[in-house]
């Protein structure tokens, strides 16, 4: 894919830091912006320290470190999209703001650059509709952590063009992810099953099934998961997770997706997990 030279990354958050060094690391260059400084900071600090575990297990040198870091630029300011090839959206999980996103990116960038999302479950078509280059917008869903997870789904809008999808694919294996191409449905493939898991685990702790640690030993020493499924919600965001079910429900009326009245308390209390500094677990002060 020799046009794309310059990626954007709009969102400076856990998927959007985390997506702007897999990209640095695979060699492009990076303008990776969020109106908020504070933001901004924090995810460039991030990168930093994401790479330094890597100098310190031995896999990449200093300098390589350097050169990396040195093809990612902070912005302020979505006019810092105009030079990009294919931007990717990595910010809050609503459909107001990413359509508001879409429809100034779709003014900013060159006609021929591809807007993809980061959602997690929204409506591609949907987002798509607030641009007047449909055929250019998809769906590229990392997983977190960005830098670790190896798949990337691709989800094509029925607008979406088959060049773009392609690219897509292409821009995905040059950052070595894995890319599968899933259909625009709510919550794609792998938030369509993990949900329920959640959700259900959420559930048979209401019930008192089982503890809340028995549970996560269950899921991790009895069915093989890397994590425990509340660790994992912890990782990912209690208000993530609730953003997501909460779409999937909206729009599917499944009662599988339907959150449980601990989830919602929980994230209303402010327990977000590990970013906020307690969510199923406690990890002491918020993340800075
Ligand atoms: N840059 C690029 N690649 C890197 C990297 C870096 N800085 N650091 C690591 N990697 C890659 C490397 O390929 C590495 O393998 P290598 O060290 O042999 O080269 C690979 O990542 C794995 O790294 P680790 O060995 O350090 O990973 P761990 O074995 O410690 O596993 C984990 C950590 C992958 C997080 C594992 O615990 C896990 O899989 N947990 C579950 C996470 C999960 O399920 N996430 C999905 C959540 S759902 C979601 O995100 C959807 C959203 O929409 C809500």
């Amino acid at each position: 894919m020799v046009w794309v030279s310059k990626v954007g990354v709009v969102g400076a958050g856990q998927m959007g830091h985390g997506i702007a060094e897999v990209l640095a690391y695979a060699g492009l260059h990076v303008v990776l912006e969020d109106v908020d400084a504070k933001i901004l900071g924090r995810a460039m600090h991030k990168i930093d320290e994401i790479l330094h575990e890597r100098v310190s297990a031995g896999k990449m040198t200093e300098a390589e470190k350097k050169e990396i870091l040195g093809r990612i630029t902070a912005a302020d300011s979505l006019q810092s999209m105009q030079e990009a090839d294919f931007v990717i959206e990595a910010a809050t999980e609503r459909l107001d703001v990413k359509r508001e996103i879409f429809g100034e990116l779709d003014r900013i960038t060159k006609e021929h650059a591809i807007l993809a999302t980061n959602t997690s479950a929204l409506s591609i078509a949907a987002i798509g509709a607030a641009t007047k280059r449909p055929q250019r917008v998809v769906g590229m869903h990392f997983f977190n952590p960005a830098h670790k997870m190896k798949l990337v789904e691709v989800v094509p809008s029925v607008a979406t063009s088959r060049e773009t999808v392609e690219a897509t694919v292409e821009l995905a294996e040059k950052c070595r992810k894995l890319a599968i191409v899933v259909k625009d449905t709510p919550g794609f493939l792998v938030n369509r099953i993990l949900t329920p898991v959640l959700l259900e685990s959420i559930r048979a702790l209401e019930e008192n099934v089982a503890s809340q640690r028995d549970i996560d030993l269950a899921l991790r020493a009895g069915a093989g998961f890397p994590m425990g499924v509340f660790e994992l919600a912890d990782l990912v965001g209690l208000d993530v997770a609730l953003e997501v079910a909460e779409t999937m429900y909206r729009e599917t009326g499944d009662p599988r997706y339907a959150p449980p009245p601990r989830l919602r308390r929980m994230v209303e209390a402010g327990w977000l997990g590990k970013k906020s500094g307690r969510g199923f677990y406690e990890y002491g002060a918020p993340e800075e």
